[in-house]
């Protein structure tokens, strides 16, 4: 005989176990980085003041993911005062290379800083997780950002992934001002051109940082597959700008698409260079948003990997002349390039932060109060943090844009062509 009702039963009791299991590790994920993490939430009424207003010609909010690996705190921490604004947030993830003593430090140092406390904007992800740069780990470690970024924060509207080999090319005073007037529904994704990417689509790979506690090198599977059918792939920069809405269509699922594409792409190498590629030219909702430019200074290499050249000095003037946001990558000590695009760029201070109107008082503090202070705010008090100041590089950055946007919504050919 049959028993239909005890088997139903127990499959539903097995996914309710896990349907708990999965909620657990979320919210761990989540109680944990901000209980790591300081927080300004003590004072509601001083907070409603720090809270940026939005629409109106304010400038927008940047969500920002900052990932490094071992050794790469001060990387972060370096590049998160480079580009700090109190109206952005921050999320610094250090993967399982790393220790739980890292990240308690990471966190321990934007906890003893007042202005990260007073905006509660800086947050540290708690949880260890092995990431593989050429992997679906990576994909996985992304989406799951992005995700955190959402329910962290219900105000932002653009996404932007950043790795601890990334620098700015300019303040964030200048990105808050190029992007004001932008339509909030671009997305920056850029396509490549070069034929050759596609080579690896037809192998199958197996990412052990998916389930290994530390990361291990890509299994590939000796048998090849045929490329899909149902749907066409494109790719490119894995390095994306993405908005709001399109995060939530890629995060939630309601379209099955975005879910198929991720089981598809986990056995496939280099998953980043296609998910939001593949996504946005087949979803005729977000076709026509489509900006093909990722603002990033990067010179692929011609060779099969298509790695990026590591860039010093020999390429500040080609780097500052593409009026690109961010270029990377960089040194993994820290090039002495990037000191001189904090001097002639940013006018950025060793260890502090980059002057804007939001902070009128940085830079000045130093020179007029004693300057053997090791432990000087790293923003006395704070000023506006709804108007900001560009400089030329954000002035051309906003003619710019709206020139990208225009050509993306009129010729998309990036969806078309490969
Ligand atoms: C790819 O695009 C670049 C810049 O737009 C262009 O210079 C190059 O000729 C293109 N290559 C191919 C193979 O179409
Ligand atoms: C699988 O594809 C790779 C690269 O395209 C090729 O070198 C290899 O010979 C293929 N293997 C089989 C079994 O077809
Ligand atoms: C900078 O990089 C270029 C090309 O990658 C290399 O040829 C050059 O030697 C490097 N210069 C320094 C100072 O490291
Ligand atoms: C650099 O910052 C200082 C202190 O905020 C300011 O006085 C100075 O005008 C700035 N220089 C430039 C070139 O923006």
């Amino acid at each position: 005989m049959r028993t239909p009702n005890s088997s139903s039963w127990c499959f539903g009791y097995r996914l309710w176990i896990l349907a708990l299991s999965v909620t657990l590790v979320l919210l761990g994920a989540i109680s944990r980085s901000s209980h790591n993490v300081f927080s300004g939430y003590g004072n509601k009424n001083q907070l409603s003041m720090r809270a940026p207003l939005k629409g109106n010609g304010n400038p927008p909010i940047f969500a920002y993911w900052i990932c490094g690996t071992k050794g790469e705190s001060e990387k972060i921490l370096r590049l998160l005062k480079a580009i700090y604004h109190p109206r952005n947030h921050y999320l610094l993830q250090l993967d399982s290379g790393s220790s739980d003593y890292d990240r308690g430090q990471l966190a321990l140092s934007i906890q003893s800083e007042r202005v990260f406390q007073s905006f509660g904007n800086v947050y540290v992800v708690g949880k260890s997780s092995a990431l593989n740069q050429m992997g679906s780990s990576a994909l996985a470690a992304t989406l799951n950002a992005a995700a955190l970024l959402l329910k962290l924060s219900a105000d932002w509207d653009w996404f932007i992934t950043l790795s601890a080999s990334d620098y700015p090319l300019m303040n964030q005073d200048d990105l808050l001002h190029a992007f004001t007037s932008l339509p909030r529904n671009t997305n920056f994704i850029h396509f490549t051109n070069k034929t050759g990417w596609k080579e690896h689509m037809d192998r199958i790979v197996d990412d052990p940082s998916l389930y290994l506690q530390h990361v291990a090198p890509l299994l590939y599977i000796v048998e090849n597959r045929t490329m899909p059918d149902a749907f066409k792939i494109f790719g490119g920069s894995p390095w994306t700008i993405l908005t709001r809405d399109f995060i939530d269509y890629c995060v939630k699922g309601w379209d099955n698409f975005p879910r198929k594409l991720l089981m598809y792409l986990s056995n496939v190498p280099f998953p980043l260079e296609s998910y939001f590629h593949t996504i946005i030219c087949s979803s005729p909702e977000f076709q026509n948003s489509l900006v093909n430019n990722d603002l990033r200074y990067i010179i692929w290499d011609t060779n099969a990997l298509g790695e990026a050249q590591v860039l010093n000095v020999s390429h500040y003037d080609q780097m500052l002349a593409s009026g690109a946001a961010f270029a990377r990558p960089f040194r993994a000590d820290g090039d002495p390039v990037l000191n001189k695009i904090d001097e002639s760029v940013l006018n950025r201070t060793s260890g502090g932060l980059v002057p804007g109107e939001w902070c009128p008082g940085i830079g000045r503090s130093k020179s007029l109060e004693n300057p053997a202070a090791g432990q000087e705010e790293l923003c006395p008090s704070w000023g506006n943090i709804n108007h900001v100041t560009p400089g030329p590089r954000g002035v051309s950055l906003r003619e710019f844009l709206p020139k990208l946007a225009v050509e993306g919504r009129f010729k998309n050919s990036h969806c078309q062509e490969q």
